[in-house]
C-alpha cells in the first residue's frame, strides 16, 4: 500500500462520514421529550433522514398512547409515523403525468412524450395502454360517468371514455379564437373545468412552449360547450386547484407558473368568472410548481417539478408549512384515491408512479360528489 492509496482511503472515510452526518437530522418534538426525560443519547434516538417528515399527529398519538417513554418507544414512534414512499410502477411510460382514479376504482395515468393513456392495475402493478395518439397528454379528472377529462398540450381538451375512445372537445374558445394547448385541470364543485393553457395554438399550429415567454392562459369550459379563455399573460401555467368554502361555492382559484416562486389567485365570482389576481402563495426560488390539490383539511399540496420536494401550503397560503422530499426529482402530479387518505405521485424521472399515506383524506373531488351531478349546466359532467 503506498501513501496516494491511504490518502484515497481517508478522503473516502471523510466524505462518507461527512455525507452521513449531513443526511441526517434530529426531530425536534422527539429531542424535547427526549431531554426533558434525561433517556441519553438523544441525537441517536431522535435521529431522522434528513427532509424525511414525520406526521405530527401520529407522533403525538404515538407517544401519548405508550404506558412509559423509552428511547425504544421514541425510535418505534419514529418509524412508525415517518412519511414513507412505496413505489407501484417503475419505468411504465415516457414522462409519466396525470394520475387518476375513476369513480369505478380503475386508476389511469399518461405519458407526455409517448402519447399514451395507460391503465395501471394496482393490485398487481400491471400497467396496460388504454389509447396512444398523436398528442402530448399532461393532466387528467374524472367525471361522474366514469369519463377521464385529459388535458393535453397539442389538442386541447379531450374526453377519453374507458373503452379506449376519444374525442377532442374543442379547437375555437367562446371569441372563435384557436385554442392553447392546456397542461392540467380540475372540476369545481359547480361542475366548470378550469384549465392551464402554457402552449401556443393546438395542432395543427406548430408546437410551441417557452419558458421564457409569457403566452400562457388560464381557460375555462362550461358543460354547456362554452370554452373561455379568462386570464393570460403567464410564464407557463402548470398546476391548479380550486378552494371552495364551507357550503361548497368555488371560491378561489390557484395555479402555478413555471420557474416562478409564485403562486396566483383569483376570487371565482360566478361561472367561469373570476377577479382579483393575487400572489396567493410563495414558493422557494425558481421552483416550478406542477400538479397540486386540496387535501380535506384545507391545505394545498404542491409538487415541486424540478426539487423533488411536496409543499404543503396552509388554508390561506402565503409560505409553505411543511415540505416533504421524494425520493426523486421531477415530481409531476398528486391524485388522491377518492375518499381515501392515500396520495400517488407521478415522476418524470425514473417515470414511476408512487403512493404515500396522507395525513388526512383528500378533499372530495368533483366526480365523488354524485349529488353535485347536474345541478348546474347541462349534464354535469
Ligand atoms: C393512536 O395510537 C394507538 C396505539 O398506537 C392506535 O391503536 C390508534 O389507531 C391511533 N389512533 C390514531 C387516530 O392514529
Ligand atoms: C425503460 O423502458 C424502456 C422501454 O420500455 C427501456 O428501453 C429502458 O431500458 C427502460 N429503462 C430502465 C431504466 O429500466
Ligand atoms: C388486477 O390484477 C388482479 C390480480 O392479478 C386481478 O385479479 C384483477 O382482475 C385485475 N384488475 C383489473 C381491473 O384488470
Ligand atoms: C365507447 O364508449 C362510448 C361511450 O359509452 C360510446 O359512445 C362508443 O361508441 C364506444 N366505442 C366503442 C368502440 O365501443
Ligand atoms: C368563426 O370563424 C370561422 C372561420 O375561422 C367563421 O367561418 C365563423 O363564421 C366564425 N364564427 C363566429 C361566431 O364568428
Ligand atoms: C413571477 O412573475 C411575476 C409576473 O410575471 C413577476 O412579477 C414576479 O417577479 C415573478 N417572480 C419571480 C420569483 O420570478
Ligand atoms: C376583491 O378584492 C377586494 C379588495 O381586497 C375585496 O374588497 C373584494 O371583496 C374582492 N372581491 C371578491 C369577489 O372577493
Amino acid at each position: 500500500m503506498n501513501m496516494g492509496k491511504n490518502l484515497f482511503a481517508l478522503l473516502i472515510a471523510l466524505t462518507v462520514l461527512a455525507t452521513g452526518l449531513t443526511s441526517k437530522t434530529k426531530y425536534r418534538p422527539c429531542m424535547k421529550i427526549c431531554k426533558k426525560l434525561n433517556l441519553g443519547r438523544c441525537f441517536r434516538v431522535c435521529r431522522i433522514v434528513k427532509d424525511c417528515t414525520i406526521w405530527k399527529s401520529c407522533w403525538e398519538n404515538c407517544t401519548s398512547s405508550a404506558a412509559s417513554i423509552t428511547a425504544a418507544v421514541l425510535k418505534g414512534c419514529l418509524h412508525e409515523c415517518k412519511v414513507k414512499f412505496v413505489k407501484i410502477v417503475n419505468n411504465v411510460s415516457s414522462s409519466a403525468e396525470g394520475p387518476v382514479f375513476t369513480m369505478d376504482g380503475n386508476f389511469y395515468m399518461v405519458s407526455y412524450k409517448g402519447g399514451e393513456i395507460l391503465e395501471i392495475n394496482l393490485t398487481n402493478h400491471q400497467s396496460s395502454l388504454l389509447v396512444g395518439y398523436k398528442g402530448r397528454p399532461t393532466g387528467s379528472q374524472c367525471d361522474h360517468d366514469n369519463n377521464i377529462w385529459v388535458a393535453d398540450m397539442r389538442l386541447g381538451l379531450l374526453k377519453v371514455f374507458q373503452n379506449g375512445t376519444f374525442h377532442q372537445i374543442a379547437t375555437k374558445d367562446n371569441n372563435n379564437d384557436t385554442l392553447q394547448g392546456f397542461n392540467d385541470l380540475i372540476f369545481d364543485y359547480h361542475g366548470n373545468l378550469w384549465l392551464t393553457a402554457p402552449a401556443g395554438l393546438i395542432a395543427p399550429h406548430p408546437f410551441e412552449s417557452s419558458k421564457k415567454e409569457p403566452f400562457g392562459s388560464v381557460y375555462c369550459y362550461k358543460m354547456t360547450g362554452e370554452l373561455t379563455k379568462v386570464s393570460t399573460g403567464y410564464v407557463f401555467p402548470n398546476g391548479i386547484a380550486v378552494q371552495h368554502d364551507k357550503d361548497g361555492t368555488p371560491m378561489k382559484l390557484i395555479f402555478g407558473v413555471d420557474r416562478n416562486a409564485t403562486l396566483w389567485s383569483f376570487d371565482i365570482v360566478g361561472h367561469c368568472q373570476i377577479e382579483n389576481k393575487t400572489v396567493w402563495g410563495s414558493l422557494p426560488v425558481n421552483s416550478s410548481p406542477d400538479g397540486m390539490d386540496f387535501d380535506e383539511e384545507g391545505d394545498l399540496i404542491v409538487a415541486n417539478y424540478n426539487t423533488g420536494h411536496l409543499y404543503v401550503f396552509g388554508p390561506n397560503g402565503g409560505s409553505p408549512i411543511l415540505k416533504i422530499k421524494c425520493p426523486f426529482v421531477y415530481a409531476t402530479n398528486i391524485h388522491f384515491k377518492p375518499n381515501s387518505k392515500e396520495l400517488y405521485i407521478t415522476e418524470s424521472e425514473s417515470n414511476s408512479l408512487w403512493k404515500i399515506q396522507w395525513k388526512s383524506k383528500g378533499m372530495k373531488q368533483y366526480c365523488e360528489t354524485p349529488e353535485l351531478r347536474g345541478r348546474y349546466g347541462r349534464g354535469g359532467g
